[in-house]
């Protein structure tokens, strides 16, 4: 694996292995990798011929007062686990690259990135928005993978490559979960042992809340009691939002059929964590 770090080197190897015929695929991170970005990693490999990670800790994407500062951050980790991980090319450009003196332009985005995270994390999608436009210009891949951890951020992008007519295809994986249900995240690293244990209350609400649609449950207003009555078991668990979404538009859905996701957003002490189910429903 090469690693690099400005937009000449990227293009360099882009353009080689476009000139060798080899399609390319890429999975932007923000390091702190796990298993989860690893399986991400796996899946580009089986859509492209050569895969493309980029780390960056994007500064815009983060609010006042949330964790840019503390978010953990181990090249040399990251770097051994992408190469052991079948990754050829790591991307680690420096804030001033993709943000360089002057950069004024960002990406806007309407529905579905106004809820939820969006109204929780006010400009969290304005910096996912920009920073994943600029590296998928400055990369620019046949596939792009993220994962189904964050289902608004996947949502937001897949309608972002679509209304701005992006050539690339969006794909996503599955959430890699720790034995007791726990979705992998960099952020589970800020839990303290007890916390730990509490977060696992929030596997156990989806995987309630899926129980009840699988055994014929059509009300949203139902799942959401649901959700909210095992989250609200766990004295350690702040509930910000306990949802079932049209899994498009990320806008509330009425009666469950369709494509949906169950979006759940907690916090547990000074951690926020964030997790989902998404549903195929009759
Ligand atoms: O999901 C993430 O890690 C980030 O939001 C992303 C897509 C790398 C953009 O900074």
């Amino acid at each position: 694996m090469e690693t690099i770090r400005s937009p000449d080197e990227l293009r360099y190897w882009v353009e080689s292995w476009r000139l060798e015929n080899r399609s390319v695929g890429f999975v932007p991170t923000m390091g702190a990798l796990h298993a989860g970005h690893l399986a991400l990693v796996r899946h580009a490999s089986q859509l492209a011929d050569r895969v493309v990670a980029s780390i960056f800790v994007n500064p815009t994407q983060f609010g006042a007062g949330e964790d840019f500062e503390r978010y953990p951050r181990d090249e040399e980790r990251d770097s051994e686990l992408l190469q052991e991980g079948g990754c050829h090319l790591l991307f680690l450009p420096e804030p001033s690259t993709i943000y360089p003196q002057g950069h004024s332009t960002f990406v806007e985005m309407g529905p579905p990135a106004e809820r939820l995270e969006g109204e929780f994390r006010p400009g969290h999608f304005r910096g996912v928005a920009t920073v994943v436009t600029l590296l998928l210009n400055l990369v620019r891949p046949d596939h792009a993978v993220f994962g189904q951890k964050d289902a608004q951020q996947l949502a937001v992008v897949r309608r972002l490559v679509r209304d701005l007519h992006l050539p690339v295809e969006i794909a996503s994986h599955p959430t890699v979960r720790e034995p007791d249900g726990l979705a992998m995240s960099s952020r589970n690293a800020y839990l303290s042992a007890e916390e730990r244990t509490a977060a696992s209350a929030i596997y156990r609400a989806l995987s309630s809340a899926r129980e009840h649609i699988e055994q014929g449950e059509h009300s949203a207003t139902e799942i959401r009691r649901v959700l909210r009555e095992v989250l609200e078991r766990e004295p350690l668990i702040d509930i910000e939002y306990a949802e079932v979404v049209e899994a498009d538009s990320f806008e509330p859905a009425g009666v469950i059929r369709g494509s949906i996701v169950m979006p759940v957003a907690v916090q547990i002490g000074t951690t926020r964590l964030i997790d989902n189910i998404p549903m195929e429903v009759d």
